[in-house]
C-alpha cells in the first residue's frame, strides 16, 4: 500500500495572492509554490499521490512528482510514522553560545543616544575580580563560546586585563566593545598581551563633528588615536572593528562608513538605534521608514552582486518553486537563545539591551537552576503566531518581530508588534514575495543578505 505523507512538524505557511510560501523553521529554508500546488499536496495527503496524479494533466505530472521528492528530501513532508503531525511551538532547550558581560556599569562618557548611559558620578556597582572570574567560569561550564565585555565602559575596570586574560584561558572567542577613549599606548599593549580576539570601538561617523555631537567633544580624535595604538600593538585588521549606531543625526554620513573603515584598515559594522533602556524616550534619534529604506537601497547599489542560480531551485513549468537557505534574511534577534546579557554582579538579563533594567532579571548566572529559569523565560515569550498584530502577517517567519528588546520597551510586554514593523514589512516583502519572480529582486536579495544581521 502507498505510504501517505504528512507535513514535517516545523513547517509553516504564508499566503499572498496565488502564491504560498512553505517555511521549514527547522532547516530555515523556504519554498514558494502556486496555491494550486498546495491544493494538490493536501489532497495527496488524504487520498495518496497516485490518485492525485490521475487528476493532473500529463504536462504537470513530472513537476508534481519532482515537487514531492524535493519536499520530502528537504524535510517539508515526511512519511515517517514517528514524526508528529501537529505543528508545535518551537521549544528552547540550549543555553546561548554568546554572552555579553557588563564589565562595568559606569562610563566616562554620556553619549546622547545610549541605552545604558551610566553616569560616572552615579554610585554604580563595581564587580570584584573574584566574582567576575566565578561568572566567567560558570559561562565556560555552560558552554558559552563567545564572551563580549561591554558596559558601561569596560576600560574603567582596573582588573580588566586580568579578567580578559582569565576569560581567554576558558572561552574560545573573547571580544570587547569600548568607547576607545581610554586606550593609550600602554593599554593597547596590555590588551594585546591578554590574547583578546577582537576589539570593537564605537564611532558614530566618518565626520568628526557628527561623531562628537553624539559622543562628546574630542571623542573622534581619541578613537582614531586608540586605533593607531592598537595597530601599533600588532592587532590585525580583522581584530579591529569600528561600529556606528544609525540615528537621525548620523545617517547621511554613514553611506561612507565602510570606506572610512577601509582607510583606517579596520572592519566596520552598523546597527540601528534602539529606543530601549535609558534611550527609550529619545525619539529624536529614531529613524523613519523612508530614511531606512533610502539608506539600505543606496548601500545596495554599491554592494549588489549578480544572482547566481541556486542548484536547489526547481523550475517546474507553471508551478514555480524557489528555495533558499535564509538565516541571514531571518530577523530573529536571538535574545536569550543565541545571546544573553550578564550584569556585573552576575544577574542574567535576556540580552545586553536590558542591562539598564532591574525589572528583567531572570536569575543569577551562579544559580544552580539558571538554565531552567532561562528556558522557562524563553518559553513564556509568545511565538510569532501568537502575537495578535503579527499572526496574520504574510512575512512573519522572516521578520519574527525583530528585536525583542525593542518590542518590550515599546509595549512593556513582549506581546506586541515591533515599532520598526513598517520598515520590516516593506523590506522583507520586497525580497520574499518577489524572489524568483524577476531577476532584479533576486539580485537585491543576494546583496541584502550580505548586508547586516539586523
Ligand atoms: C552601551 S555601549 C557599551 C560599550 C562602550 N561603552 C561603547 O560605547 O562601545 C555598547 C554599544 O551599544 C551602542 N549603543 C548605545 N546605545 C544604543 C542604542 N540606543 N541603540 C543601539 N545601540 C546603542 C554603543 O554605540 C556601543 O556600540
Ligand atoms: S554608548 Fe558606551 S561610551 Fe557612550 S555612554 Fe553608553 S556606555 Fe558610555
Ligand atoms: S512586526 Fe510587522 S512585519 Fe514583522 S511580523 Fe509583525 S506585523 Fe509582520
Amino acid at each position: 500500500m502507498e505510504k501517505k505523507f504528512k507535513w514535517g512538524e516545523n513547517v509553516r505557511f504564508l499566503e499572498r495572492d496565488d502564491r504560498i510560501i512553505i517555511v521549514n523553521l527547522g532547516t530555515k529554508e523556504f519554498v514558494k509554490i502556486k496555491k494550486e500546488a498546495l491544493k494538490y499536496l493536501k489532497k495527496a495527503m488524504e487520498i495518496g499521490v497516485k490518485n492525485v496524479l490521475k487528476e493532473i494533466n500529463n504536462m504537470e505530472k513530472n513537476s508534481f512528482i519532482g515537487l514531492i521528492e524535493y519536499l520530502n528530501k528537504r524535510g517539508y513532508i515526511t512519511t515517517s510514522p514517528s514524526e508528529n503531525k501537529t505543528f508545535k511551538k518551537i521549544k528552547y532547550t540550549e543555553f546561548p553560545k554568546i554572552a555579553y558581560y557588563e564589565a562595568s556599569e559606569k562610563c566616562n562618557l554620556k553619549c546622547r543616544f545610549c541605552y545604558a548611559n551610566p553616569d560616572i558620578q552615579h554610585h554604580c556597582y563595581i564587580g570584584n575580580t573574584f566574582l567576575t572570574k566565578k561568572i566567567i567560569t560558570k559561562l565556560f561550564e555552560l558552554n558559552v563560546v563567545y564572551l563580549i565585555f561591554s558596559g558601561g565602559e569596560p576600560l574603567l575596570r582596573k582588573d580588566l586585563f586580568e579578567i580578559i586574560e582569565y576569560a581567554k584561558k576558558k572561552i574560545k572567542f573573547v571580544g570587547m566593545t569600548t568607547n576607545g577613549t581610554l586606550i593609550g599606548k600602554e593599554e593597547a599593549k596590555k590588551l594585546k598581551e591578554t590574547g583578546i580576539d577582537y576589539i570593537q570601538i564605537s564611532i558614530e561617523s566618518p565626520e568628526e563633528k557628527i561623531n562628537d555631537k553624539l559622543r562628546g567633544k574630542g571623542t573622534f580624535k581619541k578613537c582614531l588615536e586608540a586605533i593607531n595604538h592598537l595597530k601599533n600593538a600588532n592587532f590585525r585588521k580583522e581584530q579591529l572593528y569600528i561600529t556606528a549606531t544609525i540615528t537621525k543625526i548620523n545617517i547621511d554620513t554613514l553611506i561612507k562608513f565602510s570606506d572610512f573603515g577601509k582607510r583606517l584598515e579596520v572592519e566596520t559594522g552598523l546597527s540601528f538605534f534602539q529606543p530601549v533602556g535609558r534611550a527609550f524616550n529619545k525619539n529624536v534619534f529614531a529613524l523613519l521608514k523612508k530614511e531606512l529604506i533610502k539608506f539600505f537601497f543606496e548601500k545596495l547599489k554599491k554592494q549588489s552582486k549578480l544572482y547566481e542560480p541556486n542548484p536547489d531551485c526547481l523550475n517546474i513549468p507553471d508551478q514555480k518553486v524557489t528555495s533558499k537557505i535564509i538565516p541571514s534574511l531571518k530577523n530573529y534577534c536571538g535574545m536569550g537563545f543565541k545571546t544573553l546579557g550578564v550584569k556585573e554582579n552576575g544577574s542574567v538579563v535576556p540580552c545586553h539591551l536590558f542591562f539598564s533594567s532591574n525589572d528583567f532579571i531572570i536569575g543569577n548566572i551562579l544559580d544552580k537552576d539558571i538554565v531552567k529559569k532561562l528556558i522557562l523565560f524563553l518559553n513564556s515569550i509568545p511565538s510569532i503566531d501568537e502575537i495578535h498584530e503579527c499572526k496574520k502577517c504574510d512575512i512573519r517567519y522572516f521578520c519574527c518581530n525583530g528585536c525583542w528588546a525593542n518590542v518590550y520597551w515599546h509595549h512593556k510586554t513582549f506581546n506586541g508588534r515591533n515599532p520598526y514593523c513598517e520598515f520590516f514589512y516593506d523590506y522583507f516583502s520586497s525580497i520574499i514575495w518577489n524572489l524568483g519572480e524577476e531577476k532584479e529582486t533576486e539580485r537585491i536579495y543576494l546583496a541584502l543578505s550580505n548586508l547586516t544581521n539586523f
